[in-house]
């Protein structure tokens, strides 16, 4: 059962592209059809949500909550979680005030039994169609390789690989019933360069990353995006406490080229345009968005 069912009002997607005259075998001609048919230039909504159903993954706080409200300011109906009730609520009724359409579930993304009911939650919601999917949950804990016992890496594993993984799996039936599904997952530039104590967590992304790829050509068939956003450091809970060290914070501007940290809005700004029909020809690509850090190479001081 569902307590509040959100009936999205239907996507129109014109199928104005002229290709009666391409001499194809209808298998290809079948497929270079339906890829079109979303893909064309001509979208009434290129720059818009309106309408688009959506899960975010951790959208409390952070870059996944920076994600709920941009998705949700550009139209499109929101689904998220978190492990914290109380948080969750205050910010479902904080979003209801400002007449955003949002509702959540309690969910801890490691568990498999908490990810089912999350999927029959959002699959009850959104009447079966999932228009985007974003896998914004992660952690991490800074250790020295050697440091970190079996039970920190299945902690790791489970709700930075596995998560992503199974709810793919679980997703992908409702992503492939909306006929233009888009999925972005949020990896890291840990999954790019070394970063110390980040071994096993930049492994972590870095698997991401590949599903990413796999994805995109797995699931084009089936007119399923799959894009990454990776960012360095952005002001949130989660590195609040590493950035409460100044001398740090000085190491970290000085390999940052824009010589700031990201604000979470940075991110969710191309996470809408990674969802966007204005990005319909981008699939199984992964952005850095860490203001140069990953390719600043041997330009040790800035700033
Ligand atoms: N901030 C950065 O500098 C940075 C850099 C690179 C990559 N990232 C990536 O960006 C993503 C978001 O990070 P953030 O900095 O925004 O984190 P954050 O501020 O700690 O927010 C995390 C959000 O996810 C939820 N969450 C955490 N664990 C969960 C779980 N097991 N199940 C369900 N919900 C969970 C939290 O709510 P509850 O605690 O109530 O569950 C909260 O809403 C992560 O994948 C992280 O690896 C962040």
């Amino acid at each position: 059962m569902c307590d509040a069912i959100i009936s999205p009002p239907s996507i129109l997607i014109p199928t104005n592209l002229q290709i009666s005259n391409l001499s194809f075998k209808p298998s290809i001609r079948t497929r270079y059809q339906n890829v079109h048919a979303s893909a064309n230039q001509n979208h009434p909504n290129r720059w818009s949500l309106q309408g688009m159903t959506a899960l975010v993954t951790g959208g409390t706080r952070g870059i996944g909550r920076a994600i709920v409200e941009e998705l949700a300011g550009h139209g499109a109906i929101i689904h998220t979680c978190a492990r914290n009730e109380s948080e969750l609520n205050s910010c479902l009724k904080g979003w209801l005030d400002e007449g955003l359409k949002i509702t959540g579930s309690v969910c801890d993304v490691s568990s498999p039994l908490d990810r089912k009911k999350l999927m029959n939650d959002v699959s009850c919601v959104f009447d079966g169609k999932l228009y985007i999917l974003v896998n914004n949950v992660g952690t991490n804990i800074r250790k020295p390789m050697v440091d970190l016992t079996a039970e920190e890496f299945s902690t790791l594993m489970s709700t930075n690989f596995e998560s992503v993984f199974h709810i793919c799996q679980l997703a992908h039936p409702l992503l492939k019933a909306s006929t233009t599904g888009s999925i972005v997952f949020t990896s890291s530039v840990s999954a790019f360069v070394s970063l110390k104590s980040m071994t096993l967590q930049g492994a972590t992304k870095g698997a991401i990353n590949q599903l990413t790829k796999n994805l995109a050509c797995e699931w084009a068939k089936d007119n399923i995006r799959s894009n990454a956003v990776a960012p360095w450091y952005i002001k949130t809970s989660m590195v609040e406490q590493v950035l409460s060290n100044k001398e740090y914070v000085e190491e970290v501007l000085h390999c940052t080229p824009l010589g700031r940290l990201g604000d979470p809005n940075e991110v969710s700004s191309l996470v809408a345009f990674l969802c966007m029909p204005a990005s319909s020809y981008i699939t199984g690509q992964i952005i850095c968005v860490d203001g140069g850090m990953s390719v600043s190479g041997f330009y040790p001081r800035h700033g």
